[in-house]
C-alpha cells in the first residue's frame, strides 16, 4: 500500500527536482509579476480529440483552430488504449503526427495522462482493479474512473503509461505542460471502499496516530464494542446495520483524498524529472463540490486548472432561483482561485455550446458564452480553453456541443467565442495574470462538510446548500470574496465568515480568535465549534473553543422541522421578521449583545448575538434564517465592518476586481435578459473599445465590459 513513508519520500524527491527547475518555473509562468517566458503563449485554447478525429482532418482542424484564435490545445487525456493497445506495447507515432501539425501552425500542446480510462485490455487481465461503491458494489468498467486509487497494479500501470509518454515528448516542439489524469473522483461514486483501500486506510492511520491505543481513544470505540487490538481489524464504513463511528468515517473521508493526490503525486514526481521545462497541472470542478481536499490534490502542482459547466449548474441546481444560478458558478471560481492562495488558475474545460451527456443544457443564451468566460477572469483565470474543438458523433458525450458542430459547420456560439478570444487577447497578459481583490473571506471546510454529511442533525441540513446561501448573500456586496480555509491567513480581509463551523480544531480557533482580536469582523452561524478534529463532541458547554470570542453560551440547539419559528430583529438589524427553517441554536449572552430573538416555541431565547472582543466583532447568527432575511442581515453586517463598493449595481449585475501594482480592471457582468445601468464613482476606460464612461453605462442582456479607472 501507499504509504505516508513513500508520500513523504517523493515528495522529497519532488522538491530537490524543483531546485533544479529552470527559469521558466523560477520566475513562474503564473501569478506573478514577472513576465512570462514566450514559449508558453496566453492559454486561449480548446480542448482536441485527434484520437477521435479522422487523420485527415487534423491539418484542417489545425489551421482552423489556428485562423480561429486559439493558442493551444489539450489533447489525449482518454487516449490509452490507443497508446498502449496492449500491455507495454506503446504507440504514440500517431500523437507525434497530430503534435507536429499543431505546431507547426502554432498551436502549443497540453497533453494529458490518461489513467482516468483505462482500456478495456487492463480491466480484464486485472479485475482488481475495479472499485468498490459504498454498497459493497464492484463498480464495471465500460464507463470512465471505475478504478481504485490505492491499487498497485492500477498505480504502476498508470504511472508506466505516463512515464513512457513523457519520455515520448519530453522534447517535443511545441508541448508546454501537462494535465495529470482527469477530474480525480468527479464521477457517480466519489470513494472506493475495496480491500486495497481498506488495507491503505490501515497504513495511513498508523503514520497518522502511531498506536491503536491513539486511535481507540480519539474515537472513542468503547462504544458498541469496537476497540481494535490489530489495525488489520479496523474497517471501512461500508454498511453495517447500524451507523459507522464517526471518527472513523471522517478519517475515511481524508483518507480517500490523501489515496488520489499520492496517486497523483507519482507521475508527477516522474514528470517533474523527465520534463523538468513544462508545466504540470491537474483539472477540476471547484465548491460546493466536495469530494477531495484540493488544496492536497493541488499542492505541488504548478496552477490549478477549473472546468466551468454553468450549464451542469443549471441542470443541477434547476430546483433554485435562477438568480443563484451565476453566484454559484462564482463560487466555484473563487474556491478554485484559494486553492493555490489566490493565485490566477486556468479554466481547462469552458463551456462552448448545449452541455451533456444523457440530458444536455439549453443552447447558452446570445452573450452568454461570452459572459461566463468574463465571469472566469474576472474571477481570476489567466486563460479559458473551451471543450471542445468538434463535437463527437459516437462515445457518451455525443451531446456535449463543440465549437463545431456534428457535421463540422460552425456552432451557435462560434463567432462569440472568436469574439472573446481577441477580447481577452486585448485584455493582456498583465489583466490574465493580476490579482483578485477581496475584502471578505468565507470558509469552506471539508472537514465540517463531511462530519456533517456522516451526521447531518437535521436531515434536510446540508454544509453545502448553506455555504452558498450565504456565499451569495457576501458576494452579493460586490466587494470581492475569497473562499479560504479556516487556518488561512486572515489579517488581508475585513470580515471572515464561517457557515456551519461544525468542525474546529484548536489551530483554527486560534486563528480566529487573533482575527478578531486584531480588530476583524467575524460571523458564523450555528453548530459552532461542535466537534473536534477527531469528530468528537467537546466537552465544554459550546461553542467551545470560541465561547469567550462569541461572548454565548448555548442553553440548546434544536433540529426544526416543520414547526413554525420565527425571528424579529432589534438595532442595528431592525427589519420585518425572519422564519427560521432547520435549525435553531438558542443563546445565552454572556458578553454579547442581543440583535435578534426567536418567536414562536422559543420565543424570547436570543438568536443573534454580537460581541466585542479585543479589537473586534463576532457574531452568532444562531437561526437557520430565510434566503431574503441572511442577506439582509449580511448586507447590514458587511456595511458595519465598512464593506460597501463605491458603484450602484442592480440586482442580477455582478462586479469583481482584478489589481497589478497600481492598475485595476473592473469586471462589470449582466447576468440578467435585459440591460442594466450600473453607477460609476469616477471616470472608467472600456479596456477593449477604449470608450470613457462617468456617472452611468449601460450594459446590455448577457454583457460583460472590463473597465480601467480613466
Ligand atoms: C468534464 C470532463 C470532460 C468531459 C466534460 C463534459 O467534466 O473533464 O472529459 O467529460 O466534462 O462532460
Amino acid at each position: 500500500m501507499f504509504t505516508r513513508r513513500l508520500f513523504l519520500a517523493n515528495a522529497s524527491a519532488l522538491l530537490a527536482a524543483a531546485t533544479v527547475r529552470p527559469e521558466l518555473w523560477a520566475r513562474g509562468i503564473m501569478g506573478n509579476s514577472q513576465p512570462a517566458t514566450p514559449a508558453v503563449p496566453l492559454l486561449l485554447g480548446v480542448d482536441y480529440y485527434p484520437d477521435q478525429t479522422p487523420e485527415s482532418l487534423w491539418e484542417e482542424d489545425a489551421r482552423e483552430m489556428a485562423d480561429f484564435g486559439f493558442t493551444n490545445v489539450r489533447v489525449a487525456e482518454f487516449a490509452w488504449s490507443l497508446m498502449e493497445p496492449s500491455e507495454g506495447k506503446f504507440d504514440f507515432a500517431w500523437l507525434h503526427r497530430a503534435t507536429e501539425i499543431l505546431h507547426k501552425h502554432g498551436i502549443a500542446v497540453i497533453l494529458g495522462t490518461p489513467s482516468a480510462a483505462p482500456p478495456p485490455w487492463l480491466t480484464e487481465k486485472y479485475p482488481d482493479v475495479l472499485m468498490v461503491n459504498d454498497e459493497g458494489m464492484t463498480v464495471h468498467a465500460g464507463g470512465r474512473r471505475f478504478t481504485c486509487p490505492s491499487n498497485k497494479v492500477y498505480r504502476r500501470l498508470s504511472l508506466a503509461i505516463a512515464s513512457e509518454m513523457a519520455r515520448a515528448f519530453a522534447d517535443t516542439p511545441g508541448v508546454i505542460g501537462w494535465q495529470i489524469d482527469n477530474e480525480f473522483t468527479l464521477q457517480r461514486w466519489g470513494r472506493c471502499y475495496c480491500k486495497f483501500c481498506r488495507a491503505g486506510f490501515q497504513d495511513w492511520l498508523r503514520t497518522k496516530y502511531g498506536t491503536l491505543d491513539a486511535i481507540n481513544s480519539k474515537w472513542g470505540t468503547a462504544f458498541w464494542s469496537q476497540v481494535y487490538t490489530d489495525f488489520a481489524q479496523i474497517p471501512v464504513p461500508l454498511p453495517s446495520n447500524g451507523d459507522p463511528n464517526p471518527g472513523l468515517a471522517l478519517d475515511y473521508d481524508r483518507y480517500q483524498s490523501f489515496a488520489n493526490a499520492s496517486f497523483l503525486e507519482e507521475q508527477l514526481v516522474m514528470l517533474r524529472k523527465t520534463c523538468p521545462h513544462h508545466f504540470v497541472t491537474t483539472n477540476n470542478v471547484g465548491a460546493p463540490v466536495d469530494t477531495l481536499d484540493l488544496h492536497e490534490l493541488y499542492r505541488n502542482l504548478d496552477f490549478v486548472s477549473h472546468d466551468n459547466y454553468p450549464g451542469f449548474i443549471q441542470i443541477y441546481f434547476s430546483g433554485s432561483p435562477p438568480e443563484m444560478l451565476p453566484l454559484i458558478v462564482g463560487m466555484g471560481h473563487d474556491s478554485m482561485r484559494g486553492v493555490k492562495d489566490g493565485k490566477p488558475f486556468l479554466i481547462m474545460e469552458e463551456q462552448s455550446g448545449k452541455a451533456g451527456q444523457r440530458f444536455f443544457s439549453p443552447q447558452p443564451y446570445k452573450g452568454q458564452l461570452r459572459l461566463w468566460a468574463h465571469q472566469a477572469v474576472a474571477h481570476g483565470a489567466m486563460g479559458v480553453n473551451y471543450f471542445r474543438w468538434d463535437t463527437a458523433a459516437s462515445g457518451a458525450e455525443e451531446y456535449w456541443h463543440g465549437v463545431l458542430n456534428h457535421d463540422r459547420s460552425k456552432s451557435a456560439g462560434y463567432d462569440e467565442i472568436q469574439q472573446t478570444l481577441k477580447e481577452l487577447k486585448t485584455l493582456g497578459r498583465e489583466a490574465l495574470e493580476s490579482s483578485y481583490s477581496a475584502s471578505s473571506a468565507i470558509f469552506f471546510d471539508l472537514d465540517s462538510d463531511w462530519a456533517l454529511q456522516i451526521q447531518p442533525g437535521q436531515s434536510k441540513l446540508t454544509y453545502q446548500s448553506h455555504i452558498l446561501s450565504w456565499y451569495a448573500s457576501i458576494a452579493s456586496a460586490h466587494a470581492g470574496v475569497d473562499v479560504v480555509q479556516p487556518d488561512a491567513d486572515l489579517s488581508r480581509y475585513k470580515a471572515v465568515f464561517a457557515p456551519l463551523q461544525y468542525v474546529l480544531s484548536e489551530k483554527q480557533a486560534a486563528n480566529i480568535r487573533r482575527f478578531v482580536d486584531g480588530g476583524g469582523t467575524f460571523v458564523t452561524s450555528f453548530r459552532l465549534g461542535v466537534k473536534d478534529e477527531s469528530s468528537q463532541i467537546v466537552r465544554t458547554p459550546l461553542p467551545g473553543l470560541l465561547r469567550d470570542v462569541m461572548g454565548v453560551t448555548l442553553k440548546d440547539y434544536v433540529p426544526l422541522y416543520g414547526e413554525k419559528v420565527g425571528v424579529t430583529f432589534s438595532s442595528p438589524l431592525s427589519g420585518p421578521d425572519a422564519e427560521c427553517a432547520l435549525w435553531a441554536d438558542l443563546l445565552q449572552p454572556t458578553s454579547a449583545t442581543v440583535l435578534a430573538r426567536y418567536t414562536g416555541p422559543y420565543a424570547g431565547e436570543a438568536a443573534i448575538t454580537i460581541n466585542s472582543f479585543g479589537k473586534g466583532k463576532a457574531i452568532y447568527v444562531g437561526a437557520d434564517l430565510d434566503a431574503a432575511s441572511l442577506a439582509r442581515v449580511m448586507a447590514s453586517l458587511m456595511e458595519t465592518a465598512g464593506i460597501k463598493s463605491s458603484f450602484g449595481i442592480p440586482p442580477g449585475v455582478e462586479m469583481t476586481m482584478r489589481t497589478s501594482g497600481e492598475k485595476r480592471w473592473v469586471f462589470l457582468l449582466n447576468h440578467t435578459s435585459v440591460g442594466q445601468q450600473v453607477t460609476l464613482p469616477g471616470a472608467f476606460t472600456d479596456a477593449s473599445s477604449g470608450a470613457t464612461h462617468s456617472g452611468k453605462i449601460e450594459l446590455k442582456a448577457y454583457d460583460a465590459v472590463v473597465l480601467q479607472p480613466a
